[in-house]
């Protein structure tokens, strides 16, 4: 793959930082190293000293001194090595991507951590994304990345969706008004970058199938797009076996693919990860040098303990039960629903993640009815129009997350919905 024909051009100029590669270096030298080279403080001058944190059931994470001054000094730009090196391994046994093996001028699957899937996203479409490009995705589509990439001034096409994801067909019909074979040429306007969120959609819960990733695979390979896998309720989905991802078809090395930690481990820590060919993920890396340095040594030491004493096992242990724990709030919420919506809304069960996304039969809009309305019943749900490309377009549905309120709460919410719903009508 020509990957410099993805750059944008702030990506493109883009320099190492010296300094940084001089951490990266230290970070793996015996500590027999003598350095007057880094400019980093001394951490004894520090005033915190080591730390307990105790884990539900499980062997508590210590950080001694000397862990601890490790874990409050500055470190290299793609996550600490023995995070990056859990994830990789964590990566190759869930998705085997074809890449594992691959040169790396071929698109050699790399890693590095982020500060959130968000960071990561950020920095791709900043790498990618140049104003007037036209970028697809499946809207309606998490509001969070909408932030990110239309500031860039792209042109954003829709690609048609249901709750399946992504349709292929319509993919097609979008792409068919481009020849592929200028996809190569200087100036062209065949999308080069493709955006999905391939399990539990937020907002519209929606999981896509294997064969609809392969079709839309077979589309990127012959329009020469990439493709962003942004998968963080990749390890909420509620049926096993897993679907296969984007990365673990990825022959060619164009799948970008952001993973999170949020859902699972901690949304304030604050750790995902980047995971694609070699010559990108470098160059995330040169956008996160320019920007954080680093993700916080503390946190990827914290949750690297964690992970090391769990081992790999124990993590899937976990994540069954985090699992266990979202696919019964959506039974709870699906029962409330169809109690109290039944006859004045619709909606498809979701396989993943945390969202049931609503649509009110006899509403156009539920903008002023959320807004408005809906703190007076005391009830609050986010309007549908948020995750659309223009937001002010009229939009029938709300996303409603079932992972922090109780059953009985859902239910009672559910109930002042309805109300609502039919005092509007
Ligand atoms: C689809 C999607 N992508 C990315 C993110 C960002 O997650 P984080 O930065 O916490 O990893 C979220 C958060 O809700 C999300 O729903």
């Amino acid at each position: 793959m020509n990957y410099a024909r993805f750059l944008t051009a702030v990506s493109a100029a883009r320099k190492p930082s010296a300094i940084r590669l001089l951490t990266e270096l230290q970070q793996r030298s015996p500590p027999s190293l003598i350095s007057l080279a880094g400019g980093a403080p001394n951490p004894n001058t520090f005033p915190f000293q080591s730390a307990t944190v105790r884990v539900k059931g499980g062997q508590d994470v210590v950080l001694d001194e000397a862990l601890m001054k490790r874990a409050l000094q500055y470190s290299g730009s793609y996550g600490i090595p023995e995070l990056v090196s859990w994830m990789k391994d964590l990566q190759k046994s869930l998705h085997n991507p074809p890449t594992a093996d691959y040169s790396p001028e071929r698109g050699q699957m790399e890693m590095c951590v982020t500060t959130g899937s968000q960071e990561g996203l950020c920095k791709i479409f900043e790498m990618l994304v140049n104003p007037g490009d036209n970028v697809l995705l499946d809207a309606p589509t998490y509001s969070g990345t909408l932030a990110a990439l239309q500031p860039l001034g792209c042109n954003i096409m829709n690609v048609p969706s249901d709750q399946h994801g992504m349709i292929p067909g319509d993919l097609r019909k979008v792409l068919a008004r481009w020849d592929p074979t200028d996809a190569q040429k200087p100036d062209c306007t065949v999308p080069r970058v493709l955006y999905t969120i391939p399990n539990g959609g937020n907002p519209t819960g929606a999981s896509m199938t294997y064969e609809r990733k392969q079709e839309v695979y077979e589309l990127a390979r012959i329009y020469d797009m990439l493709i962003i896998e942004d998968d963080p309720y990749y390890f909420l989905q509620f049926e096993k076996p897993w679907a296969p991802t984007f990365l673990s078809m990825d022959v060619d090395g164009r799948v970008l693919r952001t993973d999170s930690f949020s859902k699972i481990l901690s949304s304030g820590l604050r750790i995902g990860f980047v995971t694609g060919p070699k010559p990108l993920v470098d160059r995330v890396v040169l956008h996160i040098q320019a920007s954080t340095m680093h993700t916080s040594t503390f946190t990827q030491i914290i949750v690297s303990q964690l992970l090391q004493n769990w081992g790999r096992a124990g993590f899937l242990t976990h994540i069954d039960g985090v699992i266990e724990f979202y696919r019964s709030q959506r039974n709870a919420m699906l029962s409330s629903a169809d109690r109290w919506l039944r006859d004045v809304a619709e909606w498809h069960p979701p396989m993943a993640g945390m969202f049931l996304w609503i649509k009110l039969k006899d509403i156009k809009d539920t903008q002023r009815l959320i807004m408005e309305r809906a703190l007076e019943k005391e009830v609050l749900l986010v309007p549908g129009g948020v995750f659309n490309i223009i937001s002010s377009d009229p939009c029938p549905y709300v996303r409603a997350a079932f992972s922090l309120s109780t059953p009985q709460q859902i239910d009672e919410a559910f109930r002042r919905l309805a109300d609502l719903i039919k005092d509007a009508a």
